[in-house]
């Protein structure tokens, strides 16, 4: 059953893609091919000498399917050398194989392998042979197994070292082991070269769109006497919108054919209609077809301005954007599309339109479902240059890897109508001296080189023009800056003429369901630098009011107070959408992740989140908080977030405890009110007439427990996941918001537990488990389909509760 419109929707959609996917990679058959290689893996922990042999024995190795994670299984602990602000986890040393088999017939083909991003120092093999290796955990990176392969009954062996050991090497999580896609990919001797097409619409009106392809043929066929090339572009109903006169070149070994077309009444990119075409490239050696290939792209123009701010074709839109990491709560960093996706829908419904990758090259995934759903992407680079944040970063390796890393990334992203900035880095330590020149100017010459079309930015803190020099070299587009929001307004005198985003800001904290009283004392958690959190509680919760953040950030509100009144400020990108792994700043172990999140590690959102939803979403809403258990007589903070209204009344057990009003520069409503049980209502008002009510119960003993699947019907192809939500209820169905009761999952059928997890900060409990304990009265059960079609039975229990079951499709 597909409960709601919306639902059914996403489905059609996908189906329609999977479709639309399916017949293309069908018509490539027999020219290009692009498999998924990620079935039939063996892995091991720890070093093996002469594991790279075709010979060696790994019959007992493990078998796994990739994208895998090898730190996420393991045990929190203090002693684990990434630390709390790495996550805790374990890192180390791991081996992957796998064995495969070609046919005779494609002897005479191109096969290259690409990994999307293995954390990290990997070291590759084919068949005894080394290919190399890539430090750089964040790189997607190819080899060419060509020279290397056997054919028919002969084996082929692909073994892979991979080297997290020396940490910290991070300030955030980073997951260990071959934790993104791999992929076969097999072209005739005339094909277009990898990532060798870059799609730009230079020209965009009301009425028609060139559109400029490029494309990068390689040959390596000496016997081809003519090569000939040809574009077409569809619309996304798959009709044919524009098509090229081929392009006639002779058998030369590599060429660049420039190409330009027109599209009439071009439907434009954008975050509420994000509408794409797919260019498809032909290639014909001596009248023979040799690839087929596409590009997905989007039409779209875009401005950054030095007083009006951030325009998307030609109209002004603030930029409501969040940073997040790369892991995925308790699917550590192994990444999967649906829980991707999952975090774009709940942005999504906050309003957010825009994503900062921090601090790193993210998943390609990420960018085609941005593409896809309506997101700007701001891509980064770097966390550092060559003067490190930890002892083992990537400084180590950046004398040598630092081009190669900058040019992959532009090179393999360039044509996402999504990325609509390239940063070359992140608070970079040379912004402070003269390198910060020189290094600047170097990493966007690289950047330009490659893609002369998007701005380049470095997200700086340093708002003193004279101090900082990466400014100075007067080689960024764009100026982007973390924090210190209070000297936004200087930016005009002291940066004139300069384009401006607040790359990173807020860094507020907060705890999914803990409140403090009172809500209106500001609590800098650290006040400073090294100076130890002042009146902490023992279970290192942070009050979820907008009332806590680190020295450096601000509330939530009062950073919007100061982005959103100026119009030179092209918009924000808040510290942080969901909680991460790792940097559990104010405290230390046993906390192990952050609480800079508006959604909690699970995708529970926190109070925050509506906070966002009532400024950023024109969808009526109404949020009342906190929960109604609370001792007799004491004196609670009640917040309202509203809008589509003009006032709210707050009533107590059916008396009215008054109206409130949003006033100047505050985004909330609050009434101090001495509690009593019973029932707290909230209704928002517009002209006199409600508009939206919202009620809060005391909650009595738990009693049940309640299922909610976010999907009920799952693709059976062993990736796909339902995010079941979790609630410990009263006997009347009212959640019991201090609950934390231990809840046991039993699953039967054509599924697994792919992970579980409550969004506590500081719980040792594992991820890879059959049971969590609820915290403050909900936890997360993530669950994977196998890749056979059926049923999958999920029972939760727990000592004296009710229990519960559901029930997700597979097909
Ligand atoms: C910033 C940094 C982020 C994160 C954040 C926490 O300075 O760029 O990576 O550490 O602080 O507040």
């Amino acid at each position: 059953m597909i409960r709601n419109s919306k639902m059914k929707k996403t489905f059609i959609l996908y189906y329609f893609l999977v479709f639309f996917m399916v017949s293309c990679s069908q018509k490539n058959e027999t020219v290009r091919q692009r498999l998924i290689f990620t079935d039939h893996w063996k892995f091991s922990l720890g070093d093996i000498q002469g594991a790279q042999n075709p010979d060696f024995d790994d019959s007992e190795w493990r078998n796994l399917t990739l994208p895998h994670d090898w730190s996420i299984e393991g045990e929190f602990s203090q002693d684990n050398p990434a630390g709390s602000s790495g996550g805790a986890l374990p890192g180390g040393v791991g081996w992957y194989r796998k064995t495969f088999f070609l046919d005779e017939s494609e002897a005479k083909k191109k096969v290259c392998i690409d990994f999307d991003g293995v954390y990290q120092n990997s070291e590759v093999w084919i068949n005894d042979h080394y290919l190399g290796k890539r430090p750089y955990g964040y790189s997607s990176f190819r080899y060419d197994l060509t020279p290397y392969l056997n054919y028919s009954e002969q084996k082929n062996t692909l073994a892979v070292r991979v080297d997290n050991s020396l940490q910290p090497n991070s300030r955030w999580y980073t997951g260990s082991g071959i934790y993104r896609n791999v992929w076969l990919v097999k072209t005739e001797k005339t094909h277009i070269d990898h990532w060798g097409t870059f799609v730009t619409t230079p020209l965009v009106d009301d009425h028609s769109a060139t559109v400029k392809i490029e494309l990068k043929i390689k040959n390596l066929d000496p016997e081809v006497k003519s090569i000939r090339v040809k574009n077409e572009i569809y619309n996304a109903e798959n009709k044919s919108v524009a098509e090229s006169k081929p392009a006639e070149i002779g058998g030369r070994t590599e060429e660049i054919i420039m190409d330009s077309l027109e599209i009439k009444d071009p439907r434009l990119w954008s975050v509420d209609n994000p509408s794409l075409y797919r260019a498809v490239h032909t290639v014909y050696a001596d009248g023979v077809l040799t690839d087929l290939h596409e590009t997905v792209f989007g039409i779209r123009t875009y401005e950054f301005d030095a007083e009006e701010g951030f325009s998307l074709n030609g109209k002004a839109l603030k930029i409501h954007g969040v940073n997040n990491h790369h892991d995925l709560g308790a699917l550590g960093a192994a990444v999967n599309i649906r829980a991707i996706e999952r975090q774009l829908e709940i942005l999504k419904k906050m309003g957010c339109n825009a994503i900062r990758t921090a601090h790193n090259p993210p998943a390609p995934e990420l960018l085609s479902l941005c593409d896809q759903m309506g997101f700007l992407v701001m891509v980064e680079a770097f966390d550092m240059w060559a003067k490190k944040k930890t002892k083992y970063d990537s400084h180590l390796f950046w004398e040598e890897w630092h081009e190669r890393d900058l040019t992959d990334m532009i090179l393999r992203d360039r044509n996402h109508p999504s990325v609509f900035i390239w940063s070359i880095g992140n608070e970079i330590r040379e912004q402070f001296d003269s390198t910060g020149i020189t290094l600047a100017k170097e990493l966007v010459d690289i950047v330009k080189e490659i893609d002369p079309t998007r701005p380049v930015t470095c997200a700086l803190t340093e708002q003193d023009p004279q101090k900082n020099f990466i400014w100075q070299s007067g080689a960024l587009d764009l100026i982007s800056f973390n924090y210190k929001h209070n000297e936004y307004v200087h930016f005009p005198v002291n940066f004139p003429g300069e384009k401006m985003v607040a790359s990173e800001n807020v860094s507020a904290l907060s705890t999914r369901g803990y409140y403090r009283m009172p809500s209106d004392s500001i609590m800098k958690w650290p006040e400073a630098h090294n100076v130890p959190v002042k009146g902490a509680t023992p279970e290192l919760t942070v009050s979820a009011y907008d009332h806590v953040h680190a020295y450096w950030g601000a509330t939530h509100e009062e950073t919007w107070d100061r982005v959103s009144t100026h119009d030179f400020i092209s918009g924000m990108f808040i510290w942080s959408g969901f909680d991460y792994l790792g940097e559990p700043v104010p405290f230390d172990w046993p906390a192990r992740s952050s609480y800079y999140g508006i959604i909690d590690l699970c995708g529970f959102p926190k109070d925050a989140y509506f906070l966002y939803q009532s400024l950023w979403t024109g969808t009526p809403m109404l949020h009342l908080f906190p929960h109604w258990n609370w001792e007799q007589g004491q004196m609670i903070d009640v917040w309202a977030y509203y809008n589509n209204a003009d006032e709210v009344e707050l009533y107590l057990n059916g008396e009215s405890l008054g109206t409130r009003k949003k006033e100047h520069g505050r985004y909330h409503v609050q009434w101090r009110v001495k509690h009593e049980q019973g029932t707290i209502k909230a209704v928002s008002r517009k002209n006199g007439k409600p508009v939206q009510i919202k009620e809060i119960h005391t909650a009595s003993e738990p009693a049940t427990i309640e299922l909610t699947a976010d999907r009920d019907i799952l693709r059976a192809n062993g990736r796909d996941l339902s995010f079941i939500t979790v609630k410990v209820l009263d006997k009347k169905g009212v959640l019991v918001p201090d609950a934390d009761n231990l809840i046991r999952f039993d699953v039967k059928g054509e599924g697994t537990i792919a992970g579980v997890d409550n969004g506590y900060q500081a719980s040792l409990e594992p991820f890879k488990a059959n049971q969590r304990k609820a915290f403050n009265g909900m936890c997360l059960l993530i669950l994977q389909a196998t890749q056979s079609a059926g049923e999958i039975k999920i029972k939760a229990s727990s000592k004296g509760l009710k229990s519960e079951e559901v029930i997700v499709l597979t097909k």
